[in-house]
């Protein structure tokens, strides 16, 4: 397989194309893994749109926008790294969904474990920075707030393996940032695509009543938010070769699922009454931590971060997925 050149128009991102024939070509690049992702979208568009000289990859859903490259072949890595040689690259590509890692490990710690021990690898040869995105699950979950140094004890395979990714990026590249976050929830392609969103179809569903998680404690935290602090890093890391290491980001809006769906309720002026809230802790599924708050004051020190309110971030995701077509003319035209 081979790249096209990153300095070519044809490479040239399409938010890029208003640029002028004559106008300076960015000398910053970056690599996307995971690109077609839900996170990975919302960090290809930050760069491309700040001025950054962007390439997403992706596989399944990488044509045409991206390029197709399997992570789980250590030769089409290579390649993919020594030809466009980035200065930056955030890996978001991993398989993220706890019940299907627990039900196909071994391929879950391929692409978790492995791909990302190489992508460091190639990384470092290349000098370029690597941030790696990794999961509040690392943490059991029983004394929060977690701060960057606290000792990690997963309870569930996902959480085993982004933490052994964790490791083999930091062992092939020491000067590699490790970004951790908790659930996200951004624009979605489709309401399942995020442990968030996927609660609005039942909210939605007023007419059969609904059970709801309201054991476990979650910070929401939205994917353009995770993708501005990707570029900050990446920018300040030009300049600060200190930028790298574990560090934490989250939203600051502590509620459970159950919370999150009565809100989704409320922003949209739909019944809740048909909600039910579960307190005791979950028996089906991959184990998963209570509370797994991370404490972010390393980046907060640094400046480096944004928040976007949780019934802000929602209500915009949310709106085109809304069942009732003429309460959201009315509302929203
Ligand atoms: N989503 C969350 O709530 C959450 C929470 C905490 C941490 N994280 C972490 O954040 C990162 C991004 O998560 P996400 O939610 O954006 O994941 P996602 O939407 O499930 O996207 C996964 C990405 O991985 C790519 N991929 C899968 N197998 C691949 C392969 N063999 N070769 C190349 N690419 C492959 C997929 O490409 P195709 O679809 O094109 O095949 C897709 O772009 C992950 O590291 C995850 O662990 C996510």
């Amino acid at each position: 397989q081979s790249f096209q050149n990153p300095f070519t128009k044809e490479h040239t991102p399409p938010t890029h194309t208003h640029v002028q024939e004559d106008a300076p070509v960015p000398d910053r690049r970056v690599l996307v893994t995971g690109a077609t992702g839900l996170l990975g979208r919302a960090v290809y568009k930050e760069f491309a749109d700040n001025d950054w000289d962007t390439m997403g990859c992706g596989y399944k859903r990488a044509r045409p926008k991206f390029e197709q490259v399997n992570l789980l072949d250590p030769s089409a890595v290579r390649q993919l790294i020594q030809e466009f040689k980035p200065h930056t690259v955030v890996h978001c590509a991993a398989e993220r969904r706890p019940d299907v890692v627990a039900s196909q490990p071994e391929h879950s710690t391929q692409l978790n474990v492995m791909a990302s021990g190489w992508i460091a690898k190639e990384s470092a040869e290349i000098g370029a920075f690597l941030i790696y995105m990794s999961t509040d699950y690392v943490f059991d979950g029983t004394s929060p707030p977690y701060r960057e140094e606290d000792t990690p004890n997963p309870l569930n395979t996902y959480g085993k393996t982004k933490l052994q990714g964790e490791q083999a990026v930091l062992q092939n590249h020491p000067g590699a940032a490790v970004l951790r976050v908790p659930v996200l929830y951004g624009d979605v392609q489709s309401l399942e695509e995020s442990a968030v969103t996927v609660l609005f179809d039942k909210v939605q569903h007023s007419n059969k009543s609904a059970n709801m998680d309201n054991w476990q404690q979650r910070f929401p935290t939205h994917v353009g938010d995770v993708a501005r602090v990707c570029r900050q890093l990446a920018e300040r890391r030009l300049e600060d070769s200190c930028i790298k290491g574990i560090f934490h980001w989250s939203g600051n809006e502590q509620m459970s699922k159950y919370q999150m769906a009565c809100i989704m309720a409320n922003v949209f002026n739909l019944p809740s009454s048909h909600l039910r809230s579960i307190t005791e802790s979950p028996v089906v599924g991959a184990l998963r931590p209570q509370n797994t708050q991370l404490d972010c004051s390393r980046l907060e020190r640094l400046g480096i971060g944004h928040r976007t309110p949780f019934l802000t971030g929602i209500r915009r995701c949310l709106w085109p997925f809304l069942l009732d077509k003429k309460w959201r003319q009315t509302v929203f035209h």
